[in-house]
């Protein structure tokens, strides 16, 4: 068997739906329940639901063997995995935003607000810019209005987060969407299967 970790949530969904259009239908995946764990027998699959941001954990030390993950928890956790395929959904981009009103003095260290602490930390090293990292788990937009930080380092889909809470982009840092993965050991030993789905999923990509 295959086992596969998924990322619970509105990416788990969009993966359901290309697996299911590439032949790997297992209609109890999306059923209301609390269940994390499912067998598809008919296909040699397991898949587990799992939180986004865990999954190249479990793909890295082999409790799976494949799983899907953005980009970003790719970039964030340098998880040790074989990246096999830009699945071109769950697209978003990584971004600096502030207040419309924010201008930097760059005479202080710039207090920085993030989930991504190691995307952050490595984007202005590059531009030698010294910061303070505030590390928060989520509505990061709060942190710059509430005088926490002066900007943030966060996902940015519609922008509507953003135009809600009179913030704005003002860098890009990179483009995200979701990646499958592989673990390294276990590719090798599962190869073909690996292989036979990658071929069908591939199919399923839709291009810009
Ligand atoms: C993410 C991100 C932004 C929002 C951006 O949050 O942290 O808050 O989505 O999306 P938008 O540009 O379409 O408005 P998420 O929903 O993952 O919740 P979080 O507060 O736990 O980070």
């Amino acid at each position: 068997m295959l086992n596969i970790a998924l990322p619970k949530g509105r990416l788990g969904e969009k993966v359901y739906a290309m697996l299911k259009n590439a032949g790997y239908f297992c209609e109890e995946l999306v059923k209301d329940s609390r269940k994390l764990i499912f067998t598809d027998e008919k296909n040699g699959v397991n898949y587990f639901w799992v939180k986004p941001s865990d999954v190249s954990i479990y793909v890295e030390y082999g409790a799976a063997d494949i799983g899907v993950a953005g980009k970003d928890i790719l970039l964030e956790s340098n998880a040790d995995v074989y990246e096999l395929l830009d699945l071109k959904i769950g697209k978003c981009r990584m971004a600096v935003a502030a207040k419309t009103d924010y201008r930097e003095d760059m005479s202080r260290p710039l207090k920085v607000a993030t989930k991504f602490v190691n995307i952050a930390k490595n984007f202005y090293a590059e531009k030698n810019r010294e910061i303070d990292i505030i590390k928060l788990s989520g509505s990061i937009e709060l942190a710059p209005i509430l005088g926490l930080s002066d900007v943030i380092v966060d996902i940015v889909e519609t922008g509507t987060t953003l135009k809600e809470n009179n913030l704005h982009v003002i860098e890009e840092i990179l483009p995200i969407s979701a990646r499958l993965i592989a673990n390294k050991a276990h590719y090798k030993f599962n190869k073909a299967e690996i292989d036979a789905m990658l071929e069908k999923l591939q199919k399923e990509i839709v291009n810009d």
